[in-house]
């Protein structure tokens, strides 16, 4: 679905659902950007929280200058980067393999103090289908919910962890010989950090719904138990089809995302075939509470 077309002087946006996402052509990645067209990729990330420029020829320099000029190179902890690229991932499925990277809802990087603004995902092999990655809206998770709970959760923070998925003994350890996204855990990756569970966008001010089930423990000062029946209902409210938007990529689209707003999933529906994608985060800041 294509609904309204902006413009930016060469820059065009074509929103491509309700809830997020936008298609943006008329720039070419592989030079610098002038302001005006990072203004631009900047407002519709704010507007549209996902942005997907197809057909783009980018080298990791060209990525990496992008990244810098969204807000600066971040490092992607417990994932071994590119060879002198201590900024870029490498995220691949080779054809024989069963298992892809970030095959469940999250928010990147959650678990650090100041997580990342945007994350960049740049498709160097796409499969003939398959593959997408969806994104669901924050905002919306967080409106649609009640009156009453929207307002207990401004007074609650929750505690995020990498452990589950990258500590040692975790998730990701027991099966990252099956992978060829190299993977590294680490005992490290089990510091916990608070955030609110509810943020205000540190650009937008809008409140969104700040929780994922790959980073997220607990509700601070709740027990287990307590949390997950909260959490559990939660988990499956923010990610409602209504809020989602899908992208099939294809060998050189570039999606940036707003992580501030959003929480996205890797499908891993192309046993038989290759995704190679290069990866890049943007510093961000440290989270803050929404205010009703
Ligand atoms: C990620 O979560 O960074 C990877 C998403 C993808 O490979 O589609």
């Amino acid at each position: 679905m294509v609904a309204a077309v902006h413009t930016h002087a060469k820059l065009k946006v074509e929103q491509a659902a309700g809830s997020a996402g936008a298609y943006l052509t008329g720039v070419d990645l592989s030079k610098t950007l002038d302001g005006e067209e990072v203004a631009g990729i900047r407002k519709a990330l704010l507007d549209h929280l996902v942005v997907a420029l197809p057909d783009q020829t980018m080298s990791l320099d060209d990525l990496e200058r992008l990244t810098d000029q969204l807000g600066g190179r971040d490092v992607t902890p417990f994932v071994k980067p590119l060879p002198d690229r201590p900024y870029v991932i490498r995220i691949l499925k080779e054809p024989h393999e069963k298992l892809n990277f970030a095959n469940a809802w999250h928010t990147d990087l959650s678990y650090l103090p100041a997580p990342p603004s945007f994350t960049l995902l740049y498709c160097l092999e796409a499969p003939p289908q398959g593959g997408d990655t969806i994104w669901a809206n924050q905002y919306m998770a967080y409106d649609t919910l009640s009156k009453g709970l929207r307002e207990t959760l401004l007074g609650l923070d929750a505690v995020h962890s990498a452990g589950m998925a990258y500590g040692d003994g975790g998730y990701l350890d027991g099966v990252k010989h099956l992978m060829s996204t190299p993977i590294e855990p680490s005992k490290e990756a089990r510091r916990e950090e608070i955030h609110p569970a509810v943020i205000a966008h540190a650009e937008t001010g809008r409140p969104a719904l700040y929780l994922n089930p790959v980073y997220t423990t607990r509700i601070a000062g709740w027990t287990n138990a307590e949390s997950q029946s909260l959490l559990g209902h939660l988990y499956k409210h923010s990610v409602n089809e209504n809020f989602t938007w899908r992208l099939k990529w294809a060998k050189g689209t570039l999606a940036i995302w707003d992580n501030r707003s959003t929480q996205h999933f890797a499908m891993n529906d192309y046993h038989g075939f290759r995704r190679e994608m290069v990866r890049t985060s943007v510093k961000g800041s440290v989270p803050k509470r929404a205010v009703g």
